[in-house]
């Protein structure tokens, strides 16, 4: 069903604006420099005129801006917003994954909404751990990842020794477009592979507020000034080019190998080759498939679907928002919707691109576009909205849980607020709830990816529905999906509990330790107890 005054749109404009966006997160472990890179981004895209206008850290504010005042006291960033940046006629998206060590369900959700992803390394530290997490969650996804080896103006790692890494711990095969002239902490300049091996001697810039100097050098004269290093470079080069370590399109894209380069963010090293490889490398939204698995074109009529939902990003307003990706045709505001869910229409007379806490009212979007729908109230994280025929996606899988809380009413009185509000919180995928008849209604199980979620539940219970919540921890750390004919024995033995996930009916068995775990499953091999995505 469409809005009277939709204007009407012709496919090849709906293919054409497509084919020019990007829609990509960076997949990084804490202080790799994500904000800093995101900064140095949209810097060179000069969608802001000087570094430091988009980071939401310190006194430095904007793109990534702390809504809530628990995220202001913390000093991080809970919320994923989208940022756009126009460059060279394209539309590149990229969408803010939270970047606390304390991980939620909400970056892997951000997995669901993109084509492509930067994985951020710190050159002196390599693969870390919430970098492999997620790095995990792009795999399972089929997401092609491009890497950038960040920090390269401080002392790090051999540049061999971290593609080394990449290739025997998470088996991607990595194709450097660069090669840095120096040592980590020693950077004089990059060689491009992608152009003949074009050598740019980098001049920092005071503070590195502004876009760094790149100066084109010719390779006679870089072997004059750079001597040993550039001796060095030329060496590993030709190694490269024996082991035949080169880009390959087809690999890239079936997430097998991965283009590496290697930069700087925060003096702006290498950060233009980086725009340049998402807009000539990086995917196009493309068909995606639905529930049935029929790919449905970018010019079919409108489709998309919740990745993620907000509450209360504005105090005055006490709204709830729900981040829609575009997957297929135009969006004009005020389009009526139907909601796959319920059936129900969905009116968008109020829609807004986000950038950051600052919100521009958004006329159209396209495929690969983040609209956010205010007063979004009946929708859930993975619900698909349409035009037209119907069409559903596929639901975004719910990760593993390693955190787990009994939560209960402070003031009994107030249970009616308790429950209203824990089903909302549930509705949004704040967290998980579980549930069981030997614990009841009133003692629901919360079960979070990161401790931090439940921060947020205690917070919005008390502020938003006037609910205070008091939460015990329980002493589980696992979780396993298990069935009905497993779960009367797994119940009855001891470290083990089965409770019902309210979203999805599925039964779950929580475990109180790896350990544990592999006691029950050689005692009871018989038993149901299969892992749940992500670090299950
Ligand atoms: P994150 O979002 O991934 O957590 O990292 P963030 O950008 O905040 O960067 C973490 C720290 O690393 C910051 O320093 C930042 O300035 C620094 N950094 C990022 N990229 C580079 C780089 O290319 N070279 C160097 N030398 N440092 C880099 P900080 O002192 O912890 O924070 P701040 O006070 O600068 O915000």
């Amino acid at each position: 069903m469409s809005a009277p005054t939709r204007t009407p749109t012709g496919r090849n404009e709906v293919t054409s604006e497509a084919a020019r966006r990007r829609t990509f997160a960076v997949i990084s472990h804490p202080d790799a420099g994500k904000s800093t890179l995101t900064e140095a981004l949209a810097l060179h895209a000069a969608a802001i005129t000087s570094a430091g206008a988009v980071h939401g850290k310190g006194d430095r504010r904007g793109v990534t801006s702390d809504w809530m005042e628990m995220e202001q006291a913390r000093g991080i960033s809970i919320t994923s917003a989208a940022l756009r940046i126009e460059y060279q006629d394209r539309v590149l998206n990229l969408l803010d994954t939270p970047g606390h060590a304390d991980f939620s369900e909400d970056t892997y959700r951000v997995l669901a909404a993109v084509d492509c992803a930067v994985m951020l390394l710190d050159s002196a530290k390599g693969l870390e751990p919430q970098t492999l997490k997620l790095f995990d969650v792009a795999r399972g996804r089929g997401i092609p990842v491009i890497t950038f080896v960040n920090k390269w103006d401080r002392p790090g790692r051999e540049p061999l020794e971290l593609l080394d890494e990449i290739e025997q711990r998470i088996g991607l095969r990595p194709t450097p477009l660069n090669w840095p002239v120096g040592i980590a902490g020693d950077f004089r300049g990059l060689v491009d592979r992608t152009a003949g091996n074009a050598y740019t001697k980098l001049h920092r810039t005071p503070g590195g507020a502004t876009k760094a100097v790149e100066e084109p050098v010719d390779a006679a004269r870089a072997a004059e000034i750079e001597g040993a290093a550039w001796e060095q470079a030329m060496e590993e080069l030709a190694l490269l080019d024996e082991i035949g370590a080169h880009y390959d399109a087809e690999s890239f894209l079936a997430g097998k190998s991965s283009p590496v380069l290697f930069g700087a963010a925060l003096p702006n090293f290498g950060v233009s080759h980086l725009l340049r490889t998402l807009i000539t490398l990086a995917p196009a939204p493309s068909a995606r498939a639905d529930a049935s698995g029929t790919p449905r074109p970018v010019d079919a009529p409108f489709s998309g679907f919740v990745f993620k939902m907000q509450a209360n990003m504005d105090k005055a307003h006490r709204d709830r928002m729900a981040f829609v990706r575009v997957c297929s045709g135009r969006f004009d505001r005020g389009m009526v919707l139907t909601h796959a869910a319920s059936g129900r229409p969905f009116a968008t007379k109020y829609t807004q691109a986000v950038f950051g806490a600052e919100r521009h009212t958004l006329d159209t979007a396209y495929p690969g576009d983040v609209i956010a729908l205010v007063n979004a109230q009946a929708l859930r994280v993975g619900d698909t909205l349409y035009d037209g025929p119907k069409v559903e996606f596929p639901p975004i899988p719910s990760f593993a849980p390693e955190h787990f809380a009994v939560a209960r009413a402070v003031d009994s009185g107030r249970y009616k607020q308790f429950r209203r509000g824990i089903e909302q919180l549930d509705s949004e995928g704040v967290v998980q709830v579980l549930v069981s008849d030997v614990r009841g209604e009133q003692a629901p199980v919360l079960a979070a990816v990161g401790p931090l979620q439940f921060d947020v539940v205690r917070h919005r219970m008390e502020h938003e529905f006037r609910a205070p919540v008091e939460l015990s921890h329980l002493d589980y750390s696992v979780a396993r999906r298990t069935d009905a004919a497993s779960a009367p024995v797994l119940h009855g033995l001891s470290g083990a509990e089965v409770l019902t996930r309210r979203s999805d009916g599925e039964l779950l068995v929580l475990v109180h330790n790896k350990w544990r775990l592999r006691v029950i499953q050689r005692d009871h091999p018989e038993l149901l107890m299969e892992p749940l995505l992500a670090g299950g």
